[in-house]
């Protein structure tokens, strides 16, 4: 296992007098995520089509006699101790997103036991790349051993959405969690949202690199737009129901019935709405594109699903759409969009693999040139999902 332990944290399990990372019982590698297409469409029942990738937490844990957790954070340097059982939150956002995890699993009745956990790892955090729901699948992943609770993947899925949109108030859909614990080494997974059903898809467009370009602009999904989305999106149900009251989810909108009712629809309610239920189509395609061999037309999907994010949903930014447009005026780049939650993190590029040198010294110009800052790139390398290690 120590060939996959990046080596800061072993530097860290002996700069403070832990045991050896192979000398703990419990090692689990949790990885981030990035999403092809489908954006924003997860809380509203759709389909998405993310991967796990090779950035990730990794959990050293060890059972205690004290009904206790001490918990540290190797790569902000931060310790805590929480007693058991658990009794809220704490006030510190990193426990909190542990102890959220674990109340979900007292809630159903389990007792938690005494534990020490170090975790760290080379997933950046802030970037869209999901690092809180590699947090909260890694624990989640952990606690399902000890506890022997037998909860299937997609279900600590949904135990980890719940801690997020409980515990800590955070709206955010299933995906994130999701790609996490289920990813797929054969391929990214395409996920139906609301029946929490995934399976691999065979990529077929050889000779591209996916390649993330982080613009450096971080938002943080507590912050009220995301939020926003989520109520406008309720209320462009709320609109289709009147005519349609069988469709339960925004996502399971028909195109056909959305023409029928859009003009009863408040002008942001009908923008949201037309985003969503195109963008389903788009993973639809995606997933043929993909199978087919076709970067063209992956590229022509992801560019639709930006101006998609940036016109009628709202939520890409000057920065992201900068690293977009500057991205698919270069040569060899099939497509780009914004990805994850938007107003910055990451944008997703399918880029000729003789064209990304090239690419990242266009974008590092122009970025620096524009806005002061080095945006950073990260090639995509798609990997299985939670695992021991
Ligand atoms: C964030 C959320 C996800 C999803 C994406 C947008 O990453 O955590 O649930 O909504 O934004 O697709």
């Amino acid at each position: 296992m120590t060939g996959q332990l990046p080596q800061h944290l072993h530097d860290y399990l002996a700069s403070h007098s832990f045991p050896a990372a192979a000398d703990w019982p419990y090692r689990i590698c949790s990885p981030g995520r990035v999403n092809l297409i489908g954006e924003h469409v997860d809380y509203t029942g759709g389909l998405v089509l993310p991967a796990a990738i090779d950035y990730s937490i990794y959990f050293l844990a060890r059972p205690l006699d004290e009904p206790v957790w001490k918990l540290h954070a190797a790569d902000l340097d931060a310790a805590a101790s929480v007693a058991l059982p658990l009794d809220g939150r704490t006030g510190e956002l990193w426990v909190d997103y542990l102890a959220g995890v674990g109340t979900q699993f007292q809630d159903q009745g389990h007792f938690l036991p005494g534990l020490e956990i170090v975790f760290g790892g080379d997933l950046p955090r802030g970037s869209g790349l999901s690092s809180s729901a590699a947090l909260e699948g890694g624990m989640a992943f952990l606690l399902n051993e000890l506890l022997t609770a037998a909860l299937s993947r997609p279900e600590l899925a949904a135990l980890c959405q719940r801690s997020s949109n409980t515990f800590l108030g955070i709206p955010s859909g299933v995906m994130d969690q999701f790609a996490s614990l289920n990813g797929s080494a054969d391929g990214p997974i395409v996920l139906n949202c609301e029946t929490l059903t995934s399976e691999p898809v065979k990529n077929e467009i050889h000779g591209y690199t996916w390649l993330l370009a982080n613009s450096k602009v971080t938002h943080d999904l507590s912050d009220g737009a995301y939020g926003e989305r989520v109520k406008e999106c309720q209320r462009a149900l709320e609109y289709i129901q009147r005519t349609y009251p069988r469709v339960l989810h925004l996502s399971a909108t028909l195109p056909d019935q959305l023409r029928r009712v859009i003009e009863e629809m408040d002008e942001v309610a009908a923008l949201r709405a037309t985003y969503v239920v195109e963008e389903n189509t788009r993973v639809r395609r995606a997933v043929n594109a993909l199978e087919a061999g076709s970067p063209t037309e992956m590229g022509e999907l992801l560019n639709r699903s930006h101006a998609g994010l940036r016109d009628q949903y709202a939520v890409t930014c000057p920065e992201t759409d900068f690293l977009q447009e500057r991205s698919i005026a270069s040569d060899g780049v099939a497509g780009a969009r914004q990805m994850g939650g938007g107003f910055g993190g990451c944008t997703i590029n399918l880029v000729r693999d003789d064209a990304v040198e090239a690419l990242k010294n266009t974008l590092t110009a122009a970025y620096q040139e524009a806005y002061g800052r080095t945006p950073e790139f990260y090639p995509v390398h798609i990997t299985a999902g939670t695992r021991f290690i």
